[in-house]
Order: structure tokens, then C-alpha cells, then sequence
């Protein structure tokens, strides 16, 4: 299998991480919400504009296996995971792990204490194993339904450098 390579962001790719992230709701996200929750959820993207919009307000990593793009991360503020998805047929190979430590490193070297995410519950596993506490469960309402989610947060190491504020 090839390495993972990451770049950033462009707004070219926008229509294929919209692509993914429906797929990655679709496929991967099935035992922990129901048909109607995935619909909703993956309905954030249907409006081209806005999602293209959601992307380039935040620093998005893009992560590429070969020439395949298999997944992305939005890191908002330098404080927020607003969005991290992988390609299904990418998922268990250490994509997200790859994009995640790319983020934490970025927003720690930007002076960041800390890293919050609203975990899905299908990657509250991931999260968790990464050093994320559980702070709250949400039930946030989207079209007809509402969907869980858990505010989780990740203390940032002392052992960097760079500045912080
Ligand atoms: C959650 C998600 C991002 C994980 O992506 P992934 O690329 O399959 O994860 P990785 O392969 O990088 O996993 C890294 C490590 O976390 C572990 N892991 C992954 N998902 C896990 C889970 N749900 N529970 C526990 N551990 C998990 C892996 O086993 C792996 O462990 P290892 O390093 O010891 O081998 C992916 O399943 C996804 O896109 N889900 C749908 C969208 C979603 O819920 N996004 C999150 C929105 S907050």
C-alpha cells in the first residue's frame, strides 16, 4: 500500500470531499445511526456553496494515498476538529491517524493548549484512544431528527516549540 502524503486544501477539491464526506457518512457511519440521521448528517453538503465555504474558513488538510484522495481534516481556529472523514475504502490504514497528528502538531505549533472536536459516536474511539476526553453529549437537531455527538477535548503537550498565547 502507498504511504499517505498530505497537502492543503484547494478549493478545486471541494466537489470530491463532498463526495467523501457523503460516502464516508453512508458507509462507514451505519452502526451508530440509523438511515434518516445518516441522511440528514450527509445533507451538510449539499449545498455546494456553503460546504466549499465550511472548508476554506478552515485550515483543511487533504490526505492522498497515491493519487486517490482517501480522506480530509478541518481544524478551525486552530482549536476545533470541525470535520474529519475518510474514504471507505481507506478507513482502518492509518488515514486519520495521519491527518489528526498533522492537525494537533499545526495547532500546537500555532500556540494552542488544547483541541476540541464533536465526536460522532462512530469515532468516539478514535478520539478517545488519541487522548480526547469526553466534556458533554449533545443531541443536536438536523432536518426531522436529531444526532449524538460527544464534545471531547485533548490537552496539547508541554514539549513543543513555538510560541503560545
Ligand atoms: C472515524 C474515522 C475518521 C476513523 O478513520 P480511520 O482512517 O479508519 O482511522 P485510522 O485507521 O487512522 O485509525 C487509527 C487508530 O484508531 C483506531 N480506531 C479507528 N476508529 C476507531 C473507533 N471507532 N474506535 C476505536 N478505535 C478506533 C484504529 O484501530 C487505529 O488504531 P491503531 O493505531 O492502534 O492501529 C472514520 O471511520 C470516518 O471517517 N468515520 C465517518 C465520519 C466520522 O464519523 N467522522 C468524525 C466526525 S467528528
Amino acid at each position: 500500500m502507498s504511504a499517505i502524503a498530505l497537502r492543503p486544501y484547494l478549493p478545486a477539491d471541494a466537489p470530491l470531499l463532498a463526495a467523501l464526506f457523503r460516502a464516508a457518512i453512508a458507509e462507514l457511519t451505519g452502526e451508530d445511526y440509523d438511515t434518516e440521521q445518516q441522511e440528514a448528517w450527509a445533507a451538510k453538503a449539499d449545498d455546494a456553496e456553503a460546504f466549499a465555504a465550511r472548508l476554506a474558513a478552515s485550515l483543511t488538510l487533504v490526505a492522498l494515498r497515491g493519487k486517490e484522495v482517501a480522506g480530509f481534516v478541518s481544524l478551525k481556529d486552530n482549536a476545533h476538529i470541525d470535520m474529519l472523514y475518510v474514504a471507505p475504502d481507506a478507513a482502518g490504514t492509518g488515514v486519520a491517524k495521519a491527518l489528526c497528528d498533522a492537525a494537533e502538531t499545526l495547532a500546537k505549533a500555532r500556540g494552542s493548549r488544547k483541541l476540541t472536536v464533536d465526536a460522532s459516536d462512530t469515532a468516539l474511539g478514535f478520539f478517545q484512544k488519541r487522548g480526547y476526553e469526553p466534556q458533554r453529549r449533545n443531541m443536536v437537531p438536523l432536518a426531522d431528527t436529531w444526532l449524538a455527538n460527544t464534545d471531547m477535548e485533548k490537552k496539547l503537550g508541554e514539549d513543543d516549540a513555538g510560541p503560545r498565547h
